[in-house]
């Protein structure tokens, strides 16, 4: 399998000790990600856009092992708080990648890791999370093998913050990235994503304004919910469509086209909330405020004709995707309908990362 090319022979050098640092930005995705098999193999291709203003930034300090009386030794800080209860997910993900970073095993490593936006926005934050710490160890990885590829350090790190979370793997790239094996794109693959060439300049300067309707807990997380994915009758179905609309996304981002954008970027979000609410045990994440906000947006673009669309991740809160240009008639419009609806008034601006 592919997967070999990702296990390292013998490192060129010796490493007695590294300091590493990566920012990861999160990422929204426009096609989704939402059932898997195996390790982290997605059960259908993705596509996103990574923002600008969303991020977590994460420090790892190696120094030779003092202590041998566990796999790996780490200690880990959230905001300067040294945070244990974070522990067992790193020793999960170090786990199932010791094969491909094989010094993992040999070191110490303190990780300092912290987060742009308040932990308590109901943001998922283990994309840029997980894509943090894997190109955190890439540029480690570096250090053994300097002769290493850019291509090799970019696949390699998206494959590893693959088996982190699955989204984390689209935020090791800026811009619009897709990840899964799909026929219409060249090089795709379902280890690992892929930044998508010939892209509409007007992709580059979307913004997204995230409505935070609801901060709490979610009281069904995307792990359950992808594997309330297995058996689903709809599953197949939704497969296809999600296929489907990764072709037609390829041509509508080649061609600018903002009409066929909106149209899909919205029943992407609804679809992948129908399937929440068709899973046994069936569930609901938006509440009514999410429903409001949609009702919202509709009336604005029938009366306006201003190109502004929402999209949904696995929880209540609304991404809202609008062109840049269209920002000084979007802005009044959110602070005066849309922030009320919001918890605490809370939305967040952010847009996409146009730069690497
Ligand atoms: C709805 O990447 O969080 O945001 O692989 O189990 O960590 P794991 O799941 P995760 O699922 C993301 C689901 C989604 C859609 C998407 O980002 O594509």
């Amino acid at each position: 399998m592919l997967v070999e090319k990702f296990i390292p022979k013998a490192y060129s050098e010796r490493v007695e000790a590294a300091k590493v640092r990566h920012r990861a930005y999160s990422n929204i995705a426009l096609v989704k990600y939402w059932g898997k098999r195996d390790e982290q193999i997605p059960m259908n291709p993705s596509i996103s856009f990574t923002l600008s203003h969303s991020y977590t930034e994460t420090v790892i300090e190696m120094a030779p092992r003092t202590d041998f009386t566990s796999s790996f030794q780490i200690d880990f800080f959230f905001d300067e708080e040294p945070k244990d209860n974070f522990l067992p997910k790193i020793e999960t993900f170090f786990t199932r990648i010791r094969n491909y970073i094989p010094f993992l095993r040999d070191y110490y490593f303190v990780i300092r890791s912290s987060n742009s936006f308040p932990h308590s926005a109901g943001i998922a934050s283990s994309a840029s999370a997980m894509a943090a710490l894997a190109v955190c160890l890439m540029k480690i990885e570096k250090l053994f093998d300097p002769e290493m590829t850019e291509q090799f350090f970019h696949e390699k790190a998206s494959f590893l913050a693959r088996l982190g979370s699955g989204s984390a793997c689209r935020s090791t790239y800026s811009g619009v990235v897709l990840w899964g094996e799909h026929s219409a794109v060249m090089g795709s693959s379902d280890l690992y994503g892929i930044p998508m060439e010939d892209v509409h300049e007007v992709f580059n300067t979307y913004q997204d304004t995230i409505l935070l309707i609801d901060k709490g807990q979610k009281p069904v997380s995307s792990t359950k919910g992808h594997q309330l994915m297995i058996g689903h009758p709809y599953a197949e179905a939704r497969f296809l469509q999600a296929r489907e609309h990764i072709a037609a996304l390829k041509s509508i981002l080649k061609k600018g086209d903002l009409e066929g954008f909106m149209a899909l970027v919205e029943s992407e979000a609804l679809a992948l909330h129908a399937m929440m609410m068709t899973s046994d045990p069936y569930y609901l994440l938006m509440r009514p405020n999410t429903i409001a906000a949609i009702e919202k947006i509709w009336y604005l673009r029938a009366s306006t004709q201003k190109p502004l669309c929402f999209t949904l991740d696995a929880g209540a809160n609304i991404h809202l995707l609008y062109p840049k240009a269209y920002k000084a008639d979007i802005i009044p419009f959110i602070e005066r309908e849309l922030k009320p609806l919001c918890q605490d008034q809370e939305v967040i601006y952010d847009e996409v990362k146009s730069e690497p």
